[in-house]
């Protein structure tokens, strides 16, 4: 579903964000990518949704070349991505059903069936009641749950997520890897970013970046 094929991105020079990096990942796998900071995760992330172009090497999801796509066309593959990114805040202004209807909205759905369907997403991550809130009266954990739903809410197929549990209580962390992991229980494909070591054994694969190589990558033996 997702194949990288000697993909390296490099910024500057003598920079590179990432070096060589060939893998595969399958439809319904729920990969945690691990590595140090600078490692290259996010990069890694940014390119599966085009938002970074590989210097060398291809990024192709379902079998389409991203780096050829024209970008009239990135809005349909993105529709087909739920992202959780790290520089994607909640819009304060407006009240949580309001924040996870906008991606439904941009698609030119009514308003009627894109509160039906942003109401179902927050039922799914567990916030039904907060609506009505507005995004800076929750919690950090209660904000970043907003956040999946808002990422879901287009039924995707492929869900990115990057470092969802950073900042976050034990609590609250689990709470939202609970919600990621009844996505892919559903079905969708998960890739989550992340430092926190305690959640690597759920993952159905390990992918472990360092200095923007794969160092490693293991399955669990615990995961379904
Ligand atoms: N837009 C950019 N311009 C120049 N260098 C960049 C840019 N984005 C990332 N880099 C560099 O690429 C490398 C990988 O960055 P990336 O953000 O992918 O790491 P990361 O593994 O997500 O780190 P963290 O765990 O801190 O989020 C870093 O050395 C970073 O400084
Ligand atoms: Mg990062």
């Amino acid at each position: 579903m997702i194949e990288f094929e000697h993909v390296s991105k490099q910024y500057s020079q003598d920079a590179y964000a990432l070096k060589d990096v060939s893998l595969s990942i399958g439809a319904g796998e729920l990969i945690f990518l691990a590595g140090p900071s600078g490692a290259g995760k996010s990069t890694l992330l940014k390119m599966i949704a085009g938002i970074e172009k590989p210097t060398a090497g291809q990024v192709k999801v379902n079998g389409q070349d991203i780096s050829k796509l024209k970008s009239s066309s990135l809005p349909y593959l993105r529709r087909k991505l739920g992202l959780i990114l790290q520089d994607q805040k909640l819009l304060t202004d407006r009240h949580v059903l309001a924040n996870v209807m906008l991606p439904i909205i941009v698609t030119g759905a009514s308003q009627a069936e894109a509160e039906t369907r942003a109401r179902i997403a927050l039922e799914k991550v567990g916030l039904p009641d907060k609506a009505y809130s507005m995004p800076l009266a929750l919690s950090g954990g209660e904000q970043q749950r907003v956040a999946i739903a808002r990422a879901i809410v287009n039924r995707p197929q492929i869900i990115l997520a990057d470092e969802p549990t950073a900042f976050l209580d034990r609590d609250n962390a689990n709470k939202v890897l609970g919600a990621l992991k009844a996505f892919q229980s559903a079905g969708v494909t998960c890739i989550i970013s992340s430092h926190d070591e305690q959640f690597l054994d759920q993952a159905s694969r390990v992918i472990y970046l360092s200095q923007g190589k794969v160092v490693e990558t293991w399955k669990s033996s615990l995961a379904a």
